[in-house]
C-alpha cells in the first residue's frame, strides 16, 4: 500500500485540483487542511479529491462532545477517510466522536501534542510534562476511547508503536528525503527511517508539492521506501 498522503496546502482551488489530479497515481492519498477546508468548504473538497481516492482532512477538532459529533455529522457527506480530533478535548468528547465517526465511516485520529508545544509551553497552559510522557498519556486515551490512531511526530513514532503494539494508525508528518530542503520543520525523518519506526501513514507536503516535477519527486520517495 502507498503510504504517501501528500499535504495539499493551498487555499488556490485550481492549483489544489491540478496537483491531486496529477499525483494521484502517485500518492495513496490526499490531506487537505483547515485552511483550504475554510475557504472552499466540502464542495471545494469534492472538486479536488480524484475519484476514489483515499483523503485525510485535518481539521483537528476540539470542542464539546455536542459540537464535535454535529461537526462530524456534518462532513459525513464528504466521506473523509481520515479526520483529526485533539485528544486533549477529553474522554466523553473522544468516545462520541468514534460512535458518530464509526457509524459515518470515518477513521479518527488523535492529535496529541502539537509539534510547536516544548515542556515550557506545556507547563505554561498547567498540563504534565515532560511532551514525551504526555504523548502517549493522550495516546493512551485515545485509544481508550476508540480512536484509530494518532497523528504523530517522526521522533515519537517508535515509543507509541512499542507502547500500542500493530493496530494503533500513526500518521507522520515532517518528513524530508535525504535530498529536499527542511523548509519549517525542525525535527525531521526520512521517509524509509519513518516507516521502519513503524509509521502507517506518510504526510509530505513541499517535498512533492514544491518540486520542479512532483511526480519525479512522488516516485524517487516511493522508490527508497
Ligand atoms: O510541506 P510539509 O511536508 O512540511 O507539510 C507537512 C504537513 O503536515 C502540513 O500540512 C502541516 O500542517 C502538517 N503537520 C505538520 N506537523 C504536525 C502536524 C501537521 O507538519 N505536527
Amino acid at each position: 500500500m502507498n503510504p504517501i498522503f501528500v499535504a495539499i496546502d493551498t487555499t488556490d482551488l485550481i492549483r489544489a485540483r491540478d496537483l491531486a489530479a496529477t499525483l494521484a497515481p502517485h500518492v495513496g492519498g490526499i490531506k487537505l487542511g483547515l485552511e483550504f477546508f475554510l475557504a472552499h468548504g466540502a464542495a471545494g473538497v469534492a472538486a479536488v479529491r480524484p475519484d476514489g481516492m483515499p483523503l485525510f482532512l485535518d481539521l483537528k477538532l476540539h470542542d464539546i462532545p455536542n459540537t464535535v459529533v454535529g461537526a462530524l455529522r456534518a462532513i459525513a457527506p464528504v466521506a473523509p477517510t481520515f479526520v483529526t480530533i485533539h485528544a486533549s478535548g477529553g474522554p466523553d468528547m473522544m468516545r462520541r466522536a468514534a460512535g458518530t465517526a464509526a457509524e459515518a465511516g470515518i477513521r479518527l485520529l488523535g492529535v496529541t501534542v502539537l509539534t510547536s508545544m516544548d515542556d515550557d509551553d506545556l507547563r505554561t497552559i498547567g498540563q504534565k510534562g515532560p511532551v514525551g510522557a504526555q504523548v502517549l498519556r493522550l495516546a493512551q486515551r485515545a485509544r481508550d476511547a476508540g480512536i484509530a490512531g494518532v497523528i504523530c511526530a517522526p521522533h515519537e513514532v517508535a515509543a507509541l508503536r512499542l507502547s500500542h503494539g500493530p493496530d494503533l494508525a500513526l500518521m507522520v508528518p515532517g518528513i524530508r528525503p535525504a535530498w529536499s530542503v527542511a523548509d519549517d520543520q525542525k525535527r525531521i525523518t526520512t521517509p524509509a527511517d519513518a516507516m521502519t519506526a513503524g509509521a502507517n501513514h506518510l504526510v509530505i507536503g513541499r517535498p512533492i508539492t514544491a518540486a520542479a516535477d512532483p511526480v519525479a519527486a512522488a516516485r524517487r520517495i516511493l522508490d527508497e521506501l
